[in-house]
């Protein structure tokens, strides 16, 4: 891709999308300066060509412009028309490159117009423009950029195309719950899940228990979750291993699910619930879309004291996005909802045992393996999951699990 083909091109899926407005950038610094003396208000800048988008913005600052946006290619690909999610993405990169002071201050983002004949309008961000809402510090959070890509290169490190790929090779990195694989094993067994049971996957991530239900028991199931990137490459990941038929993942959240009432014979969350405030609102949802009789089984990360945590941790960055409770309030809030429990396991000992085995396996390696958790989590991994491990050894925290059933 060069600069000249690249700039200008006008875009026209879904409607005329004017070419001075839009601008792929390339490798080449002064690609910026182009875009700048074009009027460009967006910057679009594809992860695959250009890892490192700080000098861009550096150098549309030199040039005295204050709009710069970026939009991955996961955006571009599929959803490049729908303006909250740009508006999402290009928020997230924003603050995220801000906060790293990898770009000026000066630099900020601006709204892309239609107009075909449109005038940079550096926009002065205020105060409330900054708020971003609760979901949205969610999703970003656990946004990665170029997630697809990185699995894909994890299996091919291992010589696995994504076509020979199987569901046991992407647990590793698929399953972002404390004990992956063996935890939903254990989850699952206590779930009387069939070839005829249509399940929930509630906060799916990238869809890994799913694919291991609907691979394991034949069952139909639906994810929704909040982080539009992983729901994108847990689709690929689906088709990659042929289970696009049996497992369909949105974007959605769990407090407004896009489902008629009664739709679920069984519903299941696992390590959603530290990212949800309400649990009066998110357990009556669920009840909605159960069938009486339904099952909802949880496996969260909980309260076990008072004490602060330490931060970050895989779930949140800070106590703002971290919304842990104890399991007498998920009790007294899916009693409110119409559900009766069960059975409640403390997984504490199961946790504090895979991570020794964990620590025995990784001790003498020289490099992390092709596929974990790091992937996902990345640099942030080697603050996130020591610390998860000391809130968890100093008791702070444990995983548990809660089985229900819909009055
Ligand atoms: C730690 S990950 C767990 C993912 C998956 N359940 C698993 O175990 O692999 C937490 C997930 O919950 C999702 N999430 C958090 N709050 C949510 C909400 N209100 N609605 C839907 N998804 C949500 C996040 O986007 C993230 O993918």
């Amino acid at each position: 891709m060069s600069q000249s083909s690249e700039c200008a091109r006008p875009h026209r899926r879904g409607f005329d999308f004017c070419a001075s407005a839009v601008f792929l950038c390339t490798q080449r610094a002064q690609s910026v300066g182009g875009c700048a003396m074009r009027g460009c208000p967006l910057l679009l800048w594809r992860p695959e060509t250009c890892q490192n988008p700080a000098p861009f913005c550096r150098g549309f600052a030199a040039q005295g412009f204050t709009a710069v946006s970026v939009v991955s290619r996961a955006v571009t690909k599929t959803t490049f028309f729908d303006e909250n999610l740009i508006e999402r993405v290009l928020w997230q990169f924003t603050m995220k490159e801000q906060r790293a002071n990898a770009i000026p201050a000066t630099c900020r983002y601006a709204r892309y117009s239609a107009n075909p004949t449109p005038t940079p309008r550096p926009v002065k961000i205020n105060e409330s423009d900054r708020t971003m809402n609760f979901e949205e510090k969610i999703a970003t959070h656990y946004g990665h950029g170029n997630l697809t890509a990185a699995i894909r290169s994890g299996l091919q490190a291992q010589g696995i195309t994504p076509e020979q790929a199987s569901v046991e090779d992407l647990g590793p990195v698929d399953e972002f719950h404390i004990g992956g694989r063996a935890a939903t094993v254990h989850f699952f067994d206590q779930i009387d899940l069939s070839e005829t049971s249509k399940a929930l996957d509630i906060g799916c991530g990238l869809g890994g228990a799913a694919r291991y239900a609907a691979h394991s028991f034949g069952s139909q199931i639906e994810g929704i979750d909040l982080t539009p990137e992983y729901v994108e490459t847990g689709g690929a990941l689906c088709q990659w291993v042929g289970l696009s038929d049996k497992v369909n993942l949105s974007v959605a959240s769990a407090l407004s699910m896009p489902f008629e009432s009664g739709d679920f014979d069984i519903a299941y969350m696992m390590h959603v619930g530290m990212n949800i405030e309400d649990k009066r609102a998110l357990f009556k949802e669920v009840a909605r879309v159960l069938k009486p009789g339904g099952t909802f089984a949880i496996y969260d990360i909980m309260r076990s004291n008072d004490e602060d945590l330490v931060y970050p941790v895989p779930w949140a960055s800070s106590a703002e996005t971290c919304c842990l409770a104890g399991p007498a309030t998920y009790r007294a809030a899916l009693e409110e909802g119409g559900f009766v429990v069960r059975q409640e396991n403390d997984r504490r000992d199961f946790a504090i045992d895979f991570f020794e085995k964990m620590k025995k396996a990784n001790a003498g390696q020289k490099s992390p393996p092709p596929l974990g958790l790091h992937v996902l989590m990345q640099q942030t991994t080697a603050e996130k999951i020591p610390n998860m491990i000391a809130n968890l050894q100093a008791g702070r925290i444990k995983p548990v699990e809660i089985y229900a059933v819909k009055q």
